[in-house]
């Protein structure tokens, strides 16, 4: 019940190095041979939808977002995602054949639970992806399935992230074969990447050097941008979000191939660029973007399983042969990455200033 820091120096880091671990438990029971299983789901839920409608807040918004190219990509189901915030008021089209989806760690977020309760009205199946059983939005929704990781205390969210991502690809997943479009093959080579996780989110200690090694000059950085393509382009969003909220410097994140229409005239070297680099997705798109801003004297920082010869510097992740592995290494390199700049600059790690764990708010 009362969560223990367990000799880490946060919480945040014991939340970083419990991933491993408690994507394990998310994914217990729901993983099997051939397909993926989620008890909590009743097949009346995802009769005659067509589209599905994310809504979330902050990370919870970037999983969203994440599992918007992976319901596209699997399920074939159109698919697209709003900050709860917006959502509420811009008089939103709904239609009764999609389902609505909501992604919260607390279960408690003003915004998104005001949105779940639009959606109900206007008569949407509904789902909530959500950390705490018994929240106002489990209660509320028609259906819920629980992310199992464990109580979260950091204010700023790492493992909750994690399995939100792990349940959302196994949706993903659960739709492609309940809709007939994931040949077999297709299949069990994603599941085959879904049980390799775990090991994707072990940390290496050389890693974790590597950020305290690098967080003594980034400290100093002006602005960075981080930049991706796909999938990475929210976990983009995601690494610059853990920068701001517990170093209070000023990050954005970017998609990568829209760089040169704006955000690359801030070019120099006090810019830093965060590059994710996947092997596995569209790496020469990517190389030739970073080449760009290399071109323009930024200060790049590649995350990648490959050595790249423009990087000032280069924090190397495990070889995989799956993109949302990548993903999910990448992923602890941001998050240490902030977690160690925000500790050199001594600043409150797990309570951040002018930020509230759980937002109540509108
Ligand atoms: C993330 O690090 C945040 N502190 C914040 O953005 C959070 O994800 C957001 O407030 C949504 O919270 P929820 O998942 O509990 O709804």
């Amino acid at each position: 019940q009362f969560a223990q820091k367990d000799g880490f120096r946060f919480f945040m880091e014991k939340e970083i190095y419990e991933q491993s671990d408690v994507v394990v438990d998310c994914m217990l029971g729901r993983l099997s041979d051939d397909e993926i299983l989620f008890d909590e789901i009743d097949k009346s839920l995802i009769k005659g939808i067509n589209e599905i409608k994310i809504c979330a807040c902050g990370t919870s918004y970037h999983s969203g977002l994440t599992a918007s190219y992976l319901f596209e990509r699997l399920s074939k189901v159109k698919c697209n995602v709003e900050i709860a915030s917006e959502f509420r008021y811009k008089e939103p089209l709904l239609t009764k054949d999609t389902l609505f989806i909501v992604i919260s760690q607390s279960g408690e977020t003003a915004d998104t639970l005001e949105a779940l309760k639009m959606a109900k009205a206007a008569g949407l199946k509904s789902l909530v992806i959500c950390n705490v059983d018994n929240s106002s939005m489990t209660r509320t929704a028609d259906a819920t399935i629980l992310t199992r990781a464990g109580i979260e205390k950091g204010v700023a969210s790492t493992k909750a992230f994690t399995t939100q991502t792990v349940v959302l690809w196994m949706l993903a997943l659960y739709f492609g074969k309940a809709k007939n479009v994931l040949g077999s093959d297709k299949l069990q080579s994603e599941l085959h990447a879904l049980r390799e996780v775990p090991k994707s989110l072990i940390i290496d200690d050389s890693m974790h050097e590597k950020t305290k090694r690098l967080s003594k000059r980034y400290l100093h950085g002006h602005g960075f941008f981080f930049i991706g393509r796909d999938v990475f382009f929210p976990l983009a969003l995601e690494g610059a979000l853990k920068l701001k909220e517990i170093s209070y410097l000023h990050a954005e994140g970017y998609p990568a191939g829209e760089m040169k229409h704006g955000p690359i005239a801030l070019a120099d070297p006090e810019l830093f660029t965060i590059a994710l680099m996947p092997q596995n997705l569209l790496y020469d798109k990517i190389k030739s973007n970073v080449e760009e801003l290399s071109a323009r004297d930024s200060t790049i920082c590649s995350i990648s399983p490959l050595d790249f010869d423009l990087s000032d510097d280069f924090i190397k992740i495990n070889e995989t042969d799956h993109y949302m592995l990548e993903f999910f290494e990448m992923l602890i390199a941001l998050q240490l990455l902030s977690m160690e700049i925000s500790v050199r600059l001594g600043n409150d790690v797990d309570m951040p200033r002018n930020l509230a764990k759980s937002v109540t708010v509108e």
